[in-house]
């Protein structure tokens, strides 16, 4: 098989969202987040899908994953054992905001909240794991939610600012790797988690999205210029939620149209947080709905000042647009829409799997940026089975990451400048998109269930053993 050339210092690692692993959600003073108050099953997908969510606990009728998920809040010490074991250089993870101000709105932090990551960096540390930390993963406080109106709100750039200082200054000595929010384009499709408020109505949503976004870009910007005074020897990067997104045929028409939701959805923010100022294809987007910003005195200055250091981004899926779709193109499954790939193969949750995708999408953004790029999210959600002995054998999640790793080992002879690759859930954890312990990425298994029963036991899978020995040849042995 053909060898690639990974850097010397290329972070190999996994990555985590605090809402997804942690549990203990009443644990040492945490406030409630938005991830609290998501269901389990179905009803997760269709709340983060359409209009009108209450943002209530509805104890009732539905079970919510989030608040023990995996229970890593009491077992950090026995997980990280493990990522070391695999050889970890890097583990993504992200800070709730809520450990740290349980609100969003005091003014003072919760010690708890801080000594907790305090453990975590310690553990890391001994074992020679980079913490690579995003300030904020889906886990906005549900108070300013529900009093403030999330992102909507210009006060929460302020709340914002004091809980990345906050966490910042507290460890400067224990994190070099960090990044603002996570797939910050990802509110465009599911503004809950994203920009923290839910429409009314489909109409209504351009104005409130908008407005957000220039909110959270705005902090965002202010938590790099804190970082780089407060940290001088950090980087910190962006998170996007990157699809490269084709034309159906080569109708001038369906290319237009791809490109212009590459534009909106791919590009619009990292170009704010990479350049520093809002690209020129906004300005007709804003006209043609109807958007008028309202961008306050020294808001362009901070866009320029805070600029980010590298690219972090997602990749699962390319995606496929045609400007008119019929009934039949539907891809449903496809997370982020377009209509359905006939050369792509899908996964059991109908994300379309397409490994080339990953090296087209890395020398897209290198093309565009010259700045580093680390793929911060990749994997496979998938059942798995227990055979008798207890085994598990993910041979198509290894096929899966293979494929991709070598994506990115062709990359890297494109000429393209990559710094790491944090496959995403290493551990299997609760499931974003729908709330399922049963889509599970992990190399390691954990024995929790959709129902919530399960004995939260970790054990190996095939992909463990593998994915060792591809951080022990630096990517040598696929
Ligand atoms: C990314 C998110 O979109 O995809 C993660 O940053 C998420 O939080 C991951 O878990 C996989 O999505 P899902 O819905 O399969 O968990």
């Amino acid at each position: 098989m053909k060898k690639y050339d990974f850097p010397k210092g290329f972070l190999w690692g996994g990555a985590t969202a605090a809402n997804q692993i942690e549990g203990g959600y009443k644990e040492g003073n945490k406030g409630l987040n938005i991830a609290d108050v998501l269901p389990g099953g179905k009803e997760r997908y269709n709340i983060l899908m359409k209009p009108g969510f209450d943002f209530e606990i509805h104890e009732d009728q539905f079970y919510y994953p989030n608040h023990e998920a995996i229970d890593f809040y009491h077992r950090y010490e026995e997980d990280i054992a493990l990522f070391a074991e695999m050889g970890f250089k890097a583990f993504r993870m992200s800070i709730a905001w809520t450990r740290i101000f349980p609100n969003g709105d005091e003014t003072e932090p919760n010690e708890d909240g801080l000594a907790f990551y305090d453990r975590v960096f310690d553990e890391l540390q001994k074992y020679g794991i980079e913490p690579v930390v995003t300030i904020s993963h889906y886990e906005m406080p549900l108070h300013l939610v529900k009093e403030y109106g999330g992102w909507r709100n210009r006060k929460v750039v302020s709340f914002f600012e004091r809980y990345a200082k906050a966490i910042l200054s507290r460890y400067k000595n224990k994190v070099k790797y960090w990044m603002t929010f996570n797939e910050i384009n990802s509110g465009l499709v599911m503004p809950i988690n994203g920009l923290g408020f839910s429409y009314q109505s489909e109409e209504d949503k351009y104005q409130p999205t908008f407005q957000a976004y220039h909110h959270q870009l705005v902090a965002s910007a202010i938590a790099v210029k804190a970082c780089h005074e407060l940290i001088p020897e950090s980087k910190i990067g962006c998170m996007i939620l990157f699809a490269p997104v084709y034309s159906y045929d080569s109708n001038p028409e369906n290319v237009m149209y791809a490109m212009q939701e590459e534009q909106l959805f791919n590009y619009f923010c990292g170009d704010v947080q990479v350049r520093g100022e809002y690209p020129a294809f906004m300005n007709r987007y804003f006209k043609e709905h109807n958007i008028s910003l309202d961008i306050q005195e020294g808001d362009l200055d901070l866009l320029k000042d805070g600029t980010v250091d590298y690219i972090g981004f997602s990749y699962y899926m390319s995606r496929t647009e045609k400007k008119v779709k019929s009934d039949a193109d539907s891809s449903e499954g496809n997370i982020i829409g377009g209509v359905r790939n006939p050369f792509l193969e899908t996964s059991d949750w109908g994300w379309e799997i397409d490994p080339e995708g990953l090296r087209i999408s890395l020398n897209k953004l290198y093309d565009r940026y010259q700045k580093p790029l680390f793929v911060v999210e990749n994997g496979l959600g998938a059942y798995d089975k227990e055979e008798e002995d207890g085994s598990i054998h993910d041979e198509y999640r290894i096929d899966y990451l293979r494929g991709h790793i070598k994506a990115m080992g062709e990359a890297l002879e494109d000429g393209v400048g990559l710094m790491g690759y944090t496959s995403w859930g290493c551990i299997d954890m609760v499931s974003m998109s729908t709330g399922e312990f049963s889509k599970r990425y992990g190399y390691i298994y954990v024995d929790k269930h959709d129902d919530g029963s399960g004995t939260l036991k970790r054990k190996k899978k095939k992909s463990f053993h593998w994915y060792k020995d591809v951080i022990e040849s630096n990517g040598e042995i696929l």
